[in-house]
This record gives C-alpha cells, structure tokens and sequence, in this order.
C-alpha cells in the first residue's frame, strides 16, 4: 500500500472476524517489528504471541473488553529495560518503552498493509499480563494489540489542527 494510503487506512479495530492469520502474513508483520529503529540499536524488545482460542479467559484477566479475544491471535511488545539505552549523560530519561511503541508501530502498519486489524492497548492489567504470559523477571509488558481480519469500519479520524500540534520557527 502506499504510505499516505497505509496511514489513512489504519485504525483502532475494535471487532474481529474469527479468520485465521496465514503464517506468512504473521511472519511479514514479526520482520517489520524486527526492522524497528531502537535507541543505540539495543533492541530491548521481546514479542510474545498469543494464540487466543483455549485462552479467553485468562486474556480477559489482562484486558476484559470482549473484543480483545475476538481475534485469532493477540501480541504483545515487552520490554527488557535493564538491556535498553538511556540518556545517562544528561538526565538518565530511559528509552525502553519509545523503542516499544515504534516497534508496536512497525508492526502494525505492517498488519494494515496485509489487510489485518490492531488496536493499540495500554489499559491492561500489568500483573495478570506478567503472569498469562509467564514473564521472567526483568521483562515488562508494555502494550498488546488483536491481530486479526476486521469485522468493523473505520470511522472519520478525530485530530487536533496541525496548527495546535506544531510549531515551525522561522528560518
Ligand atoms: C499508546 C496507546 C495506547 C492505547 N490504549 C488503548 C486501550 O487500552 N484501549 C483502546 O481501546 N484503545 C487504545 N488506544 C487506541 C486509541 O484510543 C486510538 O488510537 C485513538 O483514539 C485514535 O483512533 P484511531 O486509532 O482509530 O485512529 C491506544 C492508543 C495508543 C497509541
């Protein structure tokens, strides 16, 4: 899809068909997270995926909106912040959860140019997640997303002007 169109047709997919995700189009959104940009290429992510049958209910623990185990798989971007960079010559400001939302990012346009369905979810249960998923210690789970076919529409994308968003200082 070209770019502007990709950004267009990417929305928050809040109902999903029961379709399966073909492997090959799985393994193209995993290589777009893969190819993610991350603060002095620490690469502080683990991906974990979440086939949801058998699973609904311990899913539920972790984000109750029905939705959420609608689709045929779930993923979830974690951190390992002890691995990422940090801005320690200056203020210590941590990196971790930036290079997670670009790697989120990656892969979810990634899933929109196969005609897949996400939704960026950060208003999940922490310890329920950490334990569904059997987290080590020192790993963080830091956003999950549905990945499956839509079974809903986009609606009009509600943004602030860009006037109210950016500033250009004279040249
Ligand atoms: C970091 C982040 C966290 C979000 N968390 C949730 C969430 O927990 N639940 C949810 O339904 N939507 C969540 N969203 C989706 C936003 O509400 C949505 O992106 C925004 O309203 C714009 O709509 P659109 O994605 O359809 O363009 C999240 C989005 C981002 C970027």
């Amino acid at each position: 899809m070209e770019f502007s169109a990709l950004i267009q047709a990417r929305y928050s997919v809040r109902a999903y068909k029961p379709d399966p995700v073909p492997d090959a189009a799985l393994q193209q959104v995993l290589e777009a997270a893969r190819l993610a940009p991350t603060a002095d290429n620490r690469q502080p992510f683990r991906i974990v995926v979440i086939p949801t049958a058998g699973r609904e209910e311990a899913l539920r623990r972790i984000y109750s909106r029905g939705w959420f185990v609608q689709a045929p798989l779930v993923i979830c971007v974690c951190t390992v912040p002890a691995e990422a960079w940090a801005r320690r010559k200056y203020d210590g400001k941590p990196y971790a959860d930036v290079d997670a939302a670009i790697v989120m990012d990656h892969l979810i346009l990634a899933a929109t140019d196969a005609g897949l369905g996400t939704c960026w979810i950060a208003a999940f249960d922490p310890a329920a997640a950490r334990e569904v998923l059997e987290l080590p210690a020192g790993v963080e789970p830091v956003l999950f997303t549905p990945l499956g076919y839509p079974a809903d529409a986009p609606g009009p994308k509600r943004r602030k002007p860009l006037a109210d968003l950016c500033r250009v200082l004279p040249g």
